[in-house]
């Protein structure tokens, strides 16, 4: 069995990227386990910058005690989200900055690697305007994924969905960045 975790980040009800991600999720293995979070329901608290991860094992704040688990038990990571002024919604944003206890675990405390499964990851974005790509989030995730023994082996990049529905080209973009995420080791890419 293998354990996949969503993590959307749209506070709306009929979401694009989470139309887009749910396509992309078509494409998992029959026995997985899927954990999906709502960035707009958990209310994570920002990071404080207090540096007390660097002087004990975890975040000091305790609201994300769950949702590390479930993170550090995944095999895929999905993020799912708009694109708001060039980055990250704030709720989204803030879970992505309390991933710095895993920094600390692995440039105070030198361990290595600070998260022990190996995850593959994948970027579903959606942005209203053409000419919105999200390369700037992309590039800070990929970096991130670093610190979170995660490789970003997927990206699905949608634009312009401010002027029209998404399309069956946009869903068959995200069925195939599922095939990639879940492709088995070894499994040959157009195998
Ligand atoms: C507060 C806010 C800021 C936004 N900023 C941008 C932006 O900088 N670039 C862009 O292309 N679209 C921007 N948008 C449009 C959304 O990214 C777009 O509608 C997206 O497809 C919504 O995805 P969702 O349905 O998953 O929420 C913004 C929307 C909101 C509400």
């Amino acid at each position: 069995m293998v354990n996949v975790l969503v993590i959307y980040g749209s506070p709306r009800a009929k979401s694009d990227s989470a139309a887009l991600a749910r396509a992309l999720l078509e494409q998992r293995p029959a026995d997985a386990a899927v954990k999906e979070y709502n960035a707009y329901r958990m209310n994570a608290r920002p990071c404080l910058g207090c540096g007390g991860c660097d002087r004990q094992v975890g975040c000091v704040q305790r609201d994300l005690d769950g949702f590390y688990r479930d993170f550090e038990a995944a095999d895929y990571v999905v993020f799912a989200s708009p694109v708001y002024n060039g980055g990250f919604p704030a709720p989204l944003k803030a879970i992505l900055d309390r991933f710095q206890c895993y920094y600390a675990l692995r440039f105070a405390h030198r361990v290595k690697p600070p998260i022990e499964k190996h995850r593959r990851a994948a970027l579903v974005l959606t942005g209203g305007c053409e000419a919105e790509g999200g390369e700037q989030m992309t590039a800070a995730l990929r970096q991130q994924c670093t610190v979170l023994n995660a490789e970003l082996t997927a990206v699905v990049t949608v634009t312009g969905t401010d002027k029209r529905a998404l399309s069956q080209a946009d869903f068959a973009e995200a069925r195939e960045a599922g095939a990639v995420l879940f492709r088995e080791e070894g499994e040959k890419e157009n195998a």
